[in-house]
């Protein structure tokens, strides 16, 4: 499935994921500079935060358990649309999301 990351620049990079990463390793895997992934995946750094570009795509993705939730409010600048990259496990459905990353994880 094809991910889109937009920098907080606007700079775009459209990815070919593979079924099963992490959003944070997938970005990672593929140089996108934004995503820093600290501590590995274990949800407890909140440096794989990014933002579900389009409402319409919060539906559509796994909800939000309850770890990610209060990490994401430990979290700088987030919106209801954040999300942790790290939580979030690619499927074939994620073909088209789109994420911008917080101006913060550079
Ligand atoms: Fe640390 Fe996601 S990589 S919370």
């Amino acid at each position: 499935p094809k991910i889109v990351f937009i920098e907080h620049n606007g700079k775009e990079h459209v990815v070919d994921a593979t079924v099963g990463k992490s959003i944070m390793q997938t970005a990672l895997d593929h140089s996108v500079p934004g995503i820093l992934g600290d501590c590995g995946g274990e949800c407890s750094c909140g440096t794989c935060h990014c933002y579900v570009a389009d409402p319409a795509w919060q539906q559509r993705l796994p909800p939000i358990a309850e770890n990610e939730e209060v990490m994401l409010e430990g979290t700088l600048h987030t919106e209801a649309n954040s999300r942790l990259g790290c939580q979030l496990k690619v499927t074939e459905e994620f073909d088209g999301l789109v994420l911008r990353l917080p101006h913060s994880q550079v």
